[in-house]
């Protein structure tokens, strides 16, 4: 039997084999992390890495579905060899790319009652005979990707821009405590003065939100053209926090494939999983990107009176400021309404984020303004999506967003994905520059 930590060659029992059912089990061989699943009940144990190529989300959270392990956050599909079979955001006639697969371990067998795994080539073919299993150590193997990462307590985050507050949130003649980059601020109300203790390089009040740039910021404001529109009607969120860095969640609000699988409870079933890819603009501090996509609009009056089918085409008008500014503009193109989400993510510690978001509805031309009960119904359903985007944050558990290209797998439908990194990589050498002259 393989011992020592490090070792990634031999056999290791991993798991007690009727511990292993068609739910992932999360194990170690070595230093290496996997699943171990029965991809039928009772069936042969199957052995995959540890994360999904794709954003490297825990296979551990994974389901298995008609045979296959299946992703949650995107819904790619592998096959008892780690191929991968299908990629929703590709459509029916799309090949999933071989670099897709997964790098399978070399062998995992079930004997004597458990399940052994080796990693790597070994010289025995088939794990001991008999021997003294004790069980498997507690994983200690936290997976992280290869390659440089965004963390909240980037250096380059000192010269920007943060939302710390809803301007609600601190009452004249108040004061207010927030956490920004891993330090505390004290915020203070003095009539019109809105001042900060340590002091910043400054602290302002834009678009109902308290900001504060520890250092001279280098980075270009979000506009939102909506905020002075009388067709729209504005409601804020109650903040929440995500127990992770920001630049993850920021990946996901510009995401259109995550929708069927993180919100299958919500809003999913609604929209096509198959994403045509969404050409990218390069503009000052940023980019923006316009995605059409077939939806159900169950909210549009003229779906109930046969006026409109329910199956209707939506443009997305996306655009990203670095370093965690979005606006999401919604038209549905068949009744004219239009949704625009603001989300703006506040960076508070390594591991702890506070999100900001901003509704603006309108009901389209020649229509009256949506009433607060639609407001408000909105606001609901907004809620109970960010809440599934929360938790699916939480079970990502990276320290922050991969910048290196070849730590993640990209397709058609991730061109935002890959402008993102690349944006968040100058915001990372602006702030160096600015930092060493
Ligand atoms: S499908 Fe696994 S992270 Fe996207
Ligand atoms: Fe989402």
């Amino acid at each position: 039997m393989a011992s020592g930590a490090a070792s990634t060659t031999g056999w290791f029992p991993v798991a007690r084999a009727t511990d292993v059912g068609t739910a992932p089990v999360p194990v170690v061989a070595g230093d290496r992390a996997y699943v171990v699943v029965r991809l039928r009940p009772g069936g042969e144990i199957s052995a995959f890495p540890a994360r999904c190529p794709h954003r490297l989300v825990p296979l551990s959270t994974a389901t298995v579905t008609e045979g296959r392990l299946q992703c949650p956050a995107h819904g790619w599909r592998f096959d008892p060899e780690g191929r991968c079979v299908d990629i929703p955001s590709l459509g029916a006639a799309g090949t999933p790319p071989p670099r897709a697969d997964l790098a399978m371990p070399w062998a995992v067998e079930e004997r004597q009652g458990w399940v052994w795994l080796a990693p790597d080539r070994t010289a025995t073919p088939a794990p001991p005979r008999a021997c003294d299993v004790s069980a498997p150590a507690p994983s200690p193997v936290r997976t992280e990707p290869a390659g440089p990462v965004f963390a909240n307590l980037d250096p380059s985050l000192e010269r920007a821009w943060h939302p710390v507050a809803l301007s609600r949130e601190l009452r004249p003649g108040g004061w207010l405590q927030v956490r920004l980059l891993g330090r505390t601020w004290m915020l203070r109300r003095d009539g019109a003065v809105v001042s900060a203790d340590p002091p910043a390089f400054g602290v302002r009040e834009r678009l109902g939100v308290i900001w504060l740039a520890p250092g001279r910021p280098a980075d270009v404001p979000l506009e939102v053209p909506e905020a002075g529109d009388r067709r729209f009607v504005s409601s804020w969120l109650p903040p929440l926090r995500s127990p992770g860095p920001a630049a993850p969640m920021v990946d996901t609000f510009l995401d259109a494939t995550h929708g069927p699988f993180v919100h299958a409870s919500t809003i999913g079933p609604a929209d096509s999983a198959e994403v045509s890819p969404g050409p990218v603009h390069a503009e000052p501090g940023g980019f923006s990107s316009v995605q059409e996509q077939w939806c159900d609009n169950p909210v549009d009056p003229q779906v109930a009176l046969g006026g409109r089918p329910l199956r209707q085409r939506r443009r997305t008008t996306y655009t990203y400021r670095a370093p965690f500014q979005v606006r999401l503009r919604q038209e549905f193109l068949d009744s004219g309404a239009t949704t625009t989400i603001v989300y703006l993510v506040q960076p508070e510690d390594l591991d702890s984020s506070r999100l900001y978001v901003r509704l603006l509805l309108s009901a389209g031309p020649g229509q009256p303004l949506p009433t607060p009960a639609t407001a408000a119904g909105q606001v609901a359903l907004q809620q109970r999506i960010l809440t599934e985007d929360i938790r699916s944050q939480a079970a990502l558990d990276l320290a922050g967003l991969p910048l290196d290209r070849r730590a993640e797998v990209h397709v058609p439908a991730d061109g935002r994905a890959v402008a993102l990194r690349q944006a968040l990589c100058d915001f990372m050498t602006l702030g160096q520059r600015q930092l060493a002259a």
